[in-house]
C-alpha cells in the first residue's frame, strides 16, 4: 500500500439528498451539504488547498481553494462553500491561477527554502501546492520580517515542532480540539505575529499535550514531524495492521522504509479509530526491537541455575519430555496452559487445543480471568452473549453516557476522544467512580453527576439507581413485557424495592449522596438513549459478576438495549481479551463459549481434532496455583502473561510457581514469571504476527506481519511443534488455516476468513449465514438468550474491610502512557511521562500521617508491604488511596489479596485495606526483587 492516504479536504456530508452540479463543465452528483472542494475532489478535480483536510471541519483561512461560481461575485473559498443544486463551478481560470500563485508566493516568502534536505520532502502539501499552482519565482525577498529563525521545540520524545516551517493553517489546533479533545494548542498573537502555541507558550512536553499525534498527522508541512522520520527519512510502503495495546483495536498503517519500520500512522479506514490514535499505538512500538528481547530459546534444570541457550528443536523436545515425565508421575491433570490476551486468536486457539488434545485435560485458562471474566458470565446470563452490545460509533447516538469503573481517557484513549466529541455535542455524562477521573471535568466537558462511591460498593449503588427507576415508574414496561422474562422481572422488582436498596440506605454504605443517586437515576431513565460503558472497576471485585448483571438489569428495565446509542459496553483492557475468551480459553468452554460438558459440542471438536476431549472442566488459574501449592500441579505452559507481576497476592503466586517442576514461559522478555521458569521460548511482537485480534466491540481485525519473526518462528508454530513432540499431530501450514478451523467449529465465526477480512476490512461477530456482514449491534429484535433475564443482585459486602490497623482502601488503575505490567511501554520513551508507580493520597490523609509530596511511604496490607512515592491529590477521596501497577519493582500485587469474584474468581484488585506511613527504606520484598532479578536472568553462555 502507498503511504499517503486520499484526502477529500472536508468531512463527508451525511445528508441523504443528492444534488446535480457542474464542475469545469462536467456534470457531477454529490450529497447536499458537501463542500465545493470535496465535490471537486470526489470527482477527480484537484483544487489546491492547505488549511483543509477531511478529518477536520473547514476553516477557510489559507485562500488557496478559491473558485469561481457562475452568477456569484468574487472568488469564494471552496472549502467553506457548500454545493447547491444547479451550481456551475470553475476551478481553473487565469484569475484563479494568479490569485493562488500570489497567495503561495506569500507563504513561500516566509518559508525556509530547504526542500531538498527537509524531512518532509516528498510528503509536504506546501511543496505539492507550490508545484500545483506553478509558482516559479518569489518576488518579495527574504530580508524583511519573517519567522525563519523560529526555533525547534524537540521536547516531546516522539515529535518535534519547527516554528520556522509553520504556515499557521491551524490544522494542528483543530486536530487537538476536534479529533483528540485535549485543547492543548492555540494560535497565539494576531496577524503576522500569530503562531502556534502549546498551552500558554510552553514546550510541548510541559503542556497539556498527551502526545496522541493528531496534530502531527494533520500538519501539511514539516513543522510537526515525527522524530523517526527526521532520523530515517520518508517511508516507501506501508502495511495495514492493528495496535497491540488496548481493546479499542485501532488500525494503523505500519510505514516502512525497506524492511525498517519508520512510522505508525492511524489508518483512516480503521473502523474502530477512524484515523485517530493514542501515544501508545502511535509512538510506543520501539520495544519490539529493544535489546532486552530474547532471541533464542533458553532452558535450565533449576531456577537456581543460569539459563542455557539452545536450539528450537532442543527446547521443544526438552519441554515435551519434561511434561511427559510430570504426567507419568503425577497424572494427566498435573499440567496446564495459560493463553494470552496479547496474542492473536490463532495463537490462542492452538494453545487451548494443545492443552485439550495433547495434554488431554481442560486445564486451560486465560489472563481474562483476572480482568473481564465477570463480563462474560454476567452478560451471558442476562442477555445471552459474553460480549458488549454496541460498536464504538454507537456512542454518537447516546443522549446520556454512564461511565462506571473505567477511566477511558487513560486506558481507552481513542474511544475516549470519540465519547468526548459526543459530550461536546451535548450528551450528558454520569461518572460512577471512587476517583475524580479526567472525564469528570476536562476542557468543555463537565459530568452532570459524579458518584464518588467507596470502593466495593458498586452493587448497592446500581441497585439504588434501579430502585429509584422502579419506584418512580420510570421503567420501560412495554420493552420489558415484550423482550424480557417476566417472572424474573417480578422477582427482581421485589428485591430492588426493598428498603435496603433505597438511595438513603445506600448512601450510608457507599458514601454517595442520596439526592445525587436519585438525580442520576432519573437522568439515565429519562434519556432517549442511555449507554453504559464500564471497565475493571466493575469486574475486579468480589461481586464483579453481580455488578455486570446489575447493569444489564438496569439497561433492560429502561429499554436501553438493541439499538444505536444504548447498551452495556465493557471497555476491554488488552488488545485481544475478547478474542482470547472467544477462542475457548476457559477451562469449561470450547471456542464460541460452548460447554465442554456438552457431549454434542465435544463430538464436533473430537471429530475434527481426532482425539477424545475430557468432559470435565479443568482448573482456573487460581485453582492451578492452589493445586501447585498442594503438590498436585507441576507443569505450566504460559503464553505471554506475566503471572508473577499481574496476578494478585504475589507471595502466593510465587509459592505456586516455585512448587512446579516445569514452568514454560513464551514471551518477548525475561519477565517476572520467567524468574520461576525452566524453559523460555522467545515470542514475536505484533509487528511479526499474522492473524487477528478482536476488540471490545467484537470487531475482528487483521494483524499483518510487517517483518518476519525476529527469533525465527511464528508463535503458533512453536505451540504446534510442542503438540507434535507430545505425539499429537497438529499440522497447520499457515495462520489462515487456523482461522478456517475456528470458523468451521465456531457458529458465530462461520463466515470469517483472512480473505474475507482482507476484502471488507473488519467485521463484528456473529458473522455467519444469518449475519453475513457481521453484527454491529447485538440483541436488536430479541435477546440472544431469548427473553432477557433479570437476576437478583443482593449486595454481599466484601470480606476485605478496613480496620484500625488497615484504615484506608487501596484501589488500582492505569495511566495513559504506560500499559499494564509495563513490559512494552517501560521499554520506550513513554517513561518520560510516568517512570514509576506513585501512590495517590488525599491531602487530609497525608497530613494526618505527616506525608509530603514525593515522600517515600510504606503501603501495608495483611498480605505484605511495599514502598513507593506518594503524590498528594484530591482526585481520591479521604480514606481511599490509589496506585498503578506498571513497574515490577513496585510490587503492587504484593499487597492485594486472595479475594475474588464469587462466580468467576476474577481477583478483587480494586479493594484492599491498607495502612500508609512514611518510610525510610525499601521493603524486604523489594530488596529481594533486585537480588532475584540478577540471579534468575543470567545466561550461562551469554
Ligand atoms: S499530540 Fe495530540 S494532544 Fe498533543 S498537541 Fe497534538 S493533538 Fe494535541
Ligand atoms: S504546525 Fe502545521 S498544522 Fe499547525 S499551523 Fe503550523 S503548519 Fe499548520
Ligand atoms: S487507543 Fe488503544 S488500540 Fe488505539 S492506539 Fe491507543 S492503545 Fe492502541
Ligand atoms: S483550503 Fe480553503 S481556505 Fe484553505
Amino acid at each position: 500500500m502507498n503511504t499517503r492516504e486520499r484526502d477529500l479536504a472536508t468531512p463527508a456530508s451525511t445528508d441523504p439528498e443528492r444534488v446535480e452540479i457542474e464542475i469545469d463543465g462536467i456534470p457531477a452528483t454529490v450529497r447536499a451539504g458537501t463542500s465545493i472542494l470535496r465535490a471537486a475532489r470526489e470527482n477527480g478535480v484537484g483544487i489546491p488547498k492547505l488549511c483543509a483536510t477531511d478529518s477536520l471541519q473547514p476553516f477557510g483561512s489559507c485562500r488557496m481553494c478559491l473558485v469561481e461560481v457562475e452568477g456569484r461575485d468574487g472568488f469564494p473559498a471552496s472549502c467553506t462553500t457548500p454545493v447547491e443544486a444547479g451550481m456551475k463551478v470553475r476551478t481553473q481560470t487565469e484569475s484563479l491561477a494568479k490569485l493562488r500563485r500570489n497567495v503561495m508566493e506569500l507563504y513561500i516568502s516566509d518559508h525556509p527554502l530547504d526542500c531538498l534536505t527537509c524531512s518532509a520532502n516528498g510528503d509536504c502539501e506546501l511543496q505539492d501546492m507550490a508545484g500545483s499552482v506553478g509558482l516559479r519565482d518569489v518576488r518579495y525577498g527574504f530580508d524583511g520580517e519573517n519567522h525563519l529563525d523560529e526555533g525547534v521545540d524537540a521536547s516531546n520524545p516522539y515529535f518535534q515542532f519547527d516554528g520556522s516551517k509553520c504556515i499557521v493553517c491551524s490544522r494542528c489546533v483543530r486536530a487537538c480540539d476536534e479529533t483528540q479533545g485535549t485543547f492543548a494548542l492555540t494560535i497565539e498573537g494576531r496577524g503576522f505575529a500569530s503562531k502556534v502555541s502549546a498551552s500558554i507558550g510552553e514546550a510541548f512536553l510541559d503542556s497539556e499535550c498527551v502526545s496522541c499525534g493528531a496534530c502531527v498527522q494533520a500538519c501539511p508541512t514539516a513543522t510537526l514531524m515525527e522524530k523517526s522520520i527526521v532520523e530515517h527519512g520518508q517511508p516507501d510502503h506501508s502495511i495495514v495492521t492493528t495496535c497491540a495495546y488496548c481493546g479499542v483495536g485501532c488500525s494503523f498503517k505500519a510505514e516502512m522504509k525497506g524492511d525498517q519500520l519508520v512510522r505508525m500512522t492511524p489508518h483512516k479506514d480503521g473502523q474502530a479509530n477512524h484515523g485517530h490514535s493514542c501515544v501508545k499505538g502511535r509512538f510506543a512500538w520501539g520495544y519490539a526491537s529493544h535489546r532486552d528481547r530474547v532471541m533464542q530459546p533458553l532452558i535450565r534444570d533449576s531456577v537456581d541455575d543460569p539459563w542455557r541457550t539452545v536450539s528450537w528443536e532442543t527446547a521443544i523436545t526438552h519441554t515435551a519430555e519434561r511434561f511427559r515425565q510430570i504426567q507419568a508421575r503425577y497424572g494427566r491433570k498435573s499440567i496446564g496452559g495459560i493463553t494470552s490476551s496479547r496474542c492473536t486468536n490463532e495463537e490462542v486457539y492452538v494453545v487451548q487445543k494443545l492443552v485439550r488434545a495433547a495434554f488431554g485435560n481442560n486445564n486451560v485458562d486465560t489472563c481474562a480471568r483476572v480482568c473481564h471474566s465477570p463480563t462474560g458470565y454476567g452478560l451471558k446470563t442476562t442477555l445471552g452473549t459474553s460480549a458488549g452490545t454496541q460498536p464504538f460509533d454507537s456512542v454518537m447516538d447516546a443522549d446520556v453516557i454512564v461511565v462506571i469503573g473505567a477511566n477511558p481517557t487513560e486506558a481507552h484513549p481513542v474511544f475516549a476522544s470519540q465519547m468526548k466529541r459526543r459530550l461536546r455535542q451535548g450528551a450528558k455524562l454520569i461518572v460512577v467512580d471512587p476517583r475524580q477521573i479526567g472525564l469528570v471535568r476536562s476542557p468543555r466537558i463537565e459530568a452532570e453527576y459524579h458518584l464518588p462511591l467507596q470502593p466495593g460498593t458498586n452493587v448497592p449503588v446500581i441497585n439504588a439507581l434501579a430502585h429509584v427507576i422502579v419506584a418512580g415508574n420510570l421503567a420501560d414496561d412495554d420493552f420489558v413485557r415484550e423482550r424480557c422474562d417476566l417472572d424474573s422481572w417480578d422477582a427482581w422488582k421485589t428485591m430492588i424495592l426493598r428498603e435496603e436498596n433505597s438511595p438513603e440506605r445506600v448512601a450510608e454504605v457507599s458514601g454517595v449522596d442520596a439526592g445525587t443517586i436519585r438525580a442520576a437515576a432519573r437522568l439515565y431513565a429519562s434519556a432517549g438513549n442511555a449507554a453504559i460503558y464500564y471497565g475493571l472497576g466493575v469486574t475486579e471485585h468480589s461481586q464483579g459478576s453481580t455488578m455486570v448483571m446489575g447493569m444489564a438489569n438496569l439497561a433492560m428495565a429502561t429499554g436501553n438495549l438493541g439499538r444505536s446509542g444504548v447498551g452495556v459496553n465493557p471497555l476491554r483492557g488488552q488488545n485481544n481479551v475478547q478474542g482470547s475468551c472467544d477462542m475457548g480459553s476457559f477451562p469449561h468452554e470450547l471456542a464460541g463459549y460452548r460447554p465442554v460438558a456438552d457431549a454434542a459440542v465435544r463430538t464436533q471438536f473430537e471429530q475434527h481434532w481426532g482425539v477424545t476431549i475430557d468432559p470435565e472442566p479443568g482448573f482456573r488459574i487460581p485453582n492451578m496455583f492452589d493445586a501447585a501449592c498442594a503438590g498436585n500441579f507441576k507443569g505450566m505452559y504460559i503464553q505471554g502473561e506475566d503471572l508473577a507481576q499481574s496476578d494478585p497476592n504475589t507471595q502466593h503466586v510465587e509459592e505456586a510457581l516455585s512448587s512446579m517442576e516445569c514452568v514454560v514461559v513464551q514471551d518477548l522478555f525475561l519477565n517476572e514469571t520467567a524468574k520461576f521458569a525452566h524453559v523460555f521460548l522467545p515470542g514475536t511482537s505484533f509487528l511479526e504476527k499474522d492473524g487477528t485480534f478482536i476488540n471490545a466491540e467484537r470487531r475482528i481485525n487483521r494483524v499483518r506481519p510487517v517483518m518476519p519473526p525476529a527469533q525465527g518462528k511464528d508463535e503458533w508454530r512453536i505451540t504446534q511443534e510442542l503438540a507434535q513432540a507430545l505425539g499429537y499431530e497438529m499440522d497447520y501450514a499457515s495462520a489462515a488455516e487456523i482461522m478456517d478451523e475456528i470458523a468451521e467449529l465456531t457458529p458465530t465465526f462461520n463466515r470469517v476468513s483472512f480473505a474475507f477480512l482482507d476484502e471488507v476490512g473488519s467485521v463484528q461477530w456473529p458473522c455467519n449465514d444469518s449475519a453475513p456482514m457481521g453484527t454491529p449491534i447485538m440483541h436488536v429484535d430479541a435477546f440472544v438468550r431469548g427473553k432477557g433475564l433479570f437476576v437478583e443482585t443482593d449486595f454481599v459486602p466484601t470480606e476485605e474491610r478496613t480496620t484500625r490497623k488497615f484504615p484506608l482502601l487501596l484501589t488500582t488503575g492505569r495511566v495513559l502512557s504506560q500499559y499494564n505490567v509495563g513490559a512494552q511501554t517501560r521499554r520506550t520513551a513513554n517513561n518520560t511521562w510516568y517512570g514509576e508507580d506513585l501512590l495517590e493520597i488525599h491531602p487530609s490523609d497525608a497530613e494526618l500521617r505527616g506525608i509530603n509530596e514525593g515522600d517515600l511511604v510504606s503501603l501495608t496490607s495483611r498480605k505484605g508491604d511495599i514502598t513507593l512515592k506518594a503524590t498528594i491529590t484530591d482526585k481520591v477521596q479521604p480514606g481511599v488511596v490509589y496506585t498503578t501497577f506498571h513497574n515490577p519493582e513496585t510490587g503492587a500485587n504484593v499487597v492485594t489479596t486472595e479475594y475474588s469474584d464469587w462466580a468467576t474468581n476474577c481477583p478483587e484488585y480494586k479493594v484492599t485495606a491498607v495502612q500508609v506511613a512514611p518510610a525510610s527504606r525499601r521493603s524486604s520484598w523489594q530488596d529481594n526483587f533486585e537480588k532475584r532479578a540478577r540471579e534468575t536472568t543470567k545466561v550461562a553462555d551469554a
